[in-house]
């Protein structure tokens, strides 16, 4: 799908948010773990969830939606059926990392696939720690398909080399079938959804993260919600602050703080971005989000620890630079390269196109900015953040964007292209060229 995007000084609206990817997948996970039935309000429509979805039906996990919510039948522990085909994860690799964890300790054999993207994505990263706990593995050269023979598991302790939740949650998750306690240290911070949700303690010590999971605890069957997805959201935080006029709000956007550190990089900018009627539920922090358009955004210099809590929101940190007078620098993200695409590169190639000055570093990005945006063709690559950044960027271009693989921004937000609209003004956007 092709899409057209007109540039438009003024955006206005709440547009709906899709709910928490990340949030959905483990929602999924720990209640077909569970024992009883598990009701999870808010589940996703994305193309991602859905994989992990259509994963847990083929391991007999039985599901149903009613009123709104979807109903989890959890098979308890080791309750998970043999598959009898290989498992098709899509392009989503949080439910290859989870699944694989979570399928090296049970006694079966099972495959995991997904499409070109994800089996392009290094998988020695979860097959590494999963065999030292004695799993049998086989990847098809460092990637997918994988091929997993479950046996019994050894608990380990586990420094991650690479700072990535998806690798922490399928060794935890390996950990649940292990017996004893299973640790994993951190020693910058991840995304911390699944200890929210199974109740994990984390003890910080000597600047590291110990996370640890005993074997053979059993997972409750309970009321889950999922809040809307910061990470979606960032589209709009950045639109809304870079328009020349108007107010965007957002409601129930999850605020968990390993995931918010795009506003608060925004906001040192110079976004007007306020954080409104915060509250907890069910263990994960939420608020609503009003950004005003904010006019004379600067530049800054981000790297270290914070990276990881922004990784996704690169691609859109990056757009809001090029707006942004002076230079941006951003170091230390060189897990970018081996994410839906290299983002990295590709980032840099879509805003090249549109005029910006962007050079690409090894492990990063240097942004000067200030230059205005024009309209180009780009392409997504395939990636969701990607054709959701460049929609975001050709919104203050002058001249119309024509965005080429629109369709996989509903990988994470299926109805990013009419909420785009809504904001900005009917006819905005155009899909097909139409
Ligand atoms: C995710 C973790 C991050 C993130 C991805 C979702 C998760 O990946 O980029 O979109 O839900 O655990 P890594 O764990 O590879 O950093």
């Amino acid at each position: 799908m092709t899409v057209t995007v007109h540039p438009a000084p003024a955006l206005a609206g709440s547009p709906v948010l899709p709910p928490d990817k990340s949030i959905a997948h483990r929602a999924a996970i720990f209640a077909a773990l569970a024992s009883g039935v598990s009701e999870i309000v808010g589940f996703s429509e994305a193309e991602d969830p859905q994989s992990t979805l259509s994963c847990l039906r083929q391991l007999g996990v039985e599901m149903e939606e009613r009123d709104g919510s979807l109903f989890i039948t959890g098979r308890g522990p080791g309750g998970l059926r043999t598959p009898e085909a290989p498992l098709d994860c899509g392009n989503s690799g949080t439910t290859m990392r989870l699944l694989a964890g979570v399928l090296a300790g049970l006694p079966f054999e099972s495959v995991l696939t997904g499409d070109a993207s994800l089996s392009g994505r290094p998988m020695e990263r979860i097959a590494a720690p999963l065999r030292e706990m004695g799993a049998d593995i086989s990847l098809t050269d460092g990637h997918a398909p994988i091929t997993i023979r479950g046996r019994e598991l050894t608990p380990i302790t586990y420094r991650l080399p690479v700072a990535s939740a998806q690798v922490k949650s399928a060794v935890l998750l390996a950990g649940l079938s292990a017996r004893g306690e299973t640790t994993v240290v951190e020693t910058e911070p991840s995304r911390d959804h699944t200890e929210r949700m199974l109740g994990l303690d984390a003890i910080d010590f000597d600047g590291e993260r110990h996370v640890s999971i005993e074997g053979g605890r059993e997972i409750r069957a309970r009321l889950r919600v999922v809040p809307k997805d910061v990470s979606a959201a960032s589209f709009f935080l950045v639109a809304g602050a870079l328009a020349e006029d108007g107010v965007i709000e957002m409601s129930g956007v999850g605020l968990n703080p390993s995931r918010t550190a795009l506003i608060d990089v925004l906001g040192a900018m110079g976004a007007k971005i306020t954080t409104m009627h915060e509250r907890d539920y069910a263990g994960e922090p939420l608020a609503n989000l009003r950004v005003e358009a904010s006019g004379g955004l600067v530049g800054v210099e981000i790297g270290g620890a914070i990276i990881p809590n922004l990784i996704d929101e690169i691609p859109v940190l990056a757009v809001t630079a090029a707006h942004a007078s002076g230079q941006t620098v951003i170091r230390d993200a060189a897990e970018l390269r081996v994410k839906e695409t290299d983002r990295i590169a590709v980032t840099a190639e879509f805003l090249r196109a549109m005029g910006a000055t962007i050079e690409e570093r090894s492990d990063g990005l240097v942004i000067q900015g200030g230059t205005p945006l024009r309209g180009a063709e780009v392409h997504a690559r395939g990636d969701h953040r990607i054709a959701m950044a460049a929609a975001i960027a050709a919104l203050s271009a002058s001249g119309a964007t024509t965005i080429h693989g629109a369709e996989a921004a509903s990988v994470s937000f299926p109805g990013f292209w009419d909420a785009l609209d809504a904001v900005a003004g009917k006819g905005t956007v155009s899909m097909d060229g139409a």
